[in-house]
């Protein structure tokens, strides 16, 4: 169902990989509700990805983009404010790569260059961005920028290294810059913490299936698709959430309030019997 929620509103999204990115789902849902945006993503993702499709679909312009730089970030909202015809009123940071998650290197044994990337690529970028676009002024009032994020800024989860802290900086970003841009421009952001999600990164994470599986039985409400999560975005972009800024927002079926459910408890008994656990 389409609510003509975005009628009138400009944007960049930034982090469309392929069809299952979270990025992509939200691209396509702030399409149909009547948004128009650019997209942006890494020359590499350009050549690698599946970028071109979705743009075609939605009418928009694919601006190249390491967002670790400013220089190429300035030219992002440069290029997105003369093709969209003024200010925007949303950006979407969907951005997130872990060297020592990909390489396998463990949380006490990380390689600390890959580390400051972790933290360059997926939090630095996101101030950068919105440091980028209120020197530019680029962003209109009552504008909405919103990145994504996870529990393991704030609860352990095996597996997910230095990703968590990236996350945690991330969400303390929000709620800095959040103050000073609401404070003087009416400007919101905010973090959604999604479910576990299939995609190109979350593929990433270290047994991934079993966290899905165990995720979804601990969550009343089920594990968050991106479809779901791309329906959330759109009310954060929307006018209807205009008073919402600095927050981190659970979109996980419940899962952060739950310790342990009926469902997942049945599922880890099964094992203590089959192991003869006394
Ligand atoms: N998939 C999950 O389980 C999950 C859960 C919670 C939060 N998230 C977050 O959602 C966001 C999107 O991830 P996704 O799951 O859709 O995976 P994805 O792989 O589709 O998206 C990650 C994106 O980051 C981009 N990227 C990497 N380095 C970049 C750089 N230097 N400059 C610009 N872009 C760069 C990639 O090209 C890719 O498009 C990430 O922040 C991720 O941490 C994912």
């Amino acid at each position: 169902m389409t609510y003509n929620l975005l009628k009138g509103k400009k944007g960049i999204i930034f982090g469309a990989l392929d069809s299952k990115s979270i990025a992509w789902k939200i691209a396509s849902r702030v399409h149909e509700e009547g948004g128009i945006f650019t997209l942006s993503n890494t020359p590499v993702a350009l050549r690698f990805g599946e970028i071109n499709q979705l743009a075609a679909q939605c009418n928009a312009l694919v601006i190249p983009a390491d967002a670790t730089s400013v220089k190429d970030l300035e030219h992002v909202f440069k290029r997105s404010m003369e093709v969209l015809g003024g200010k925007v009123d949303f950006v979407l940071h969907s951005i997130g790569m872990s060297l020592n998650v990909r390489k396998q290197r463990d949380y006490d044994d990380v390689d600390y260059d890959f580390f400051q990337k972790t933290i360059d690529i997926s939090a630095l970028s996101f101030h950068k961005m919105l440091q980028v676009a209120k020197k530019l002024d680029a962003i209109n009032e009552w504008g909405s920028v919103l990145a994504l994020s996870y529990i393991a800024a704030q609860r352990t989860l095996a597996g997910y290294n230095d990703m968590a802290d990236a996350k945690a900086l991330l969400e303390s970003i929000a709620r800095s810059f959040g103050y000073i841009y609401g404070r003087e421009k009416h400007i919101r952001v905010n973090t959604i913490s999604q479910s576990p999600t299939r995609t190109t990164a979350g593929s990433g994470i270290k047994g991934i299936d079993g966290l899905l599986d165990f995720t979804d039985r601990m969550s009343p409400l089920g594990n968050a698709t991106a479809e779901e999560c791309a329906d959330f975005s759109i009310v954060l972009f929307s006018d209807l959430s205009k008073k919402i800024t600095m927050q981190n927002i659970y979109h996980d079926g419940g899962f952060s309030s739950m310790a342990m459910s009926l469902k997942a408890m049945t599922q880890y008994n099964k094992c203590l019997d089959e192991e003869d656990y006394l």
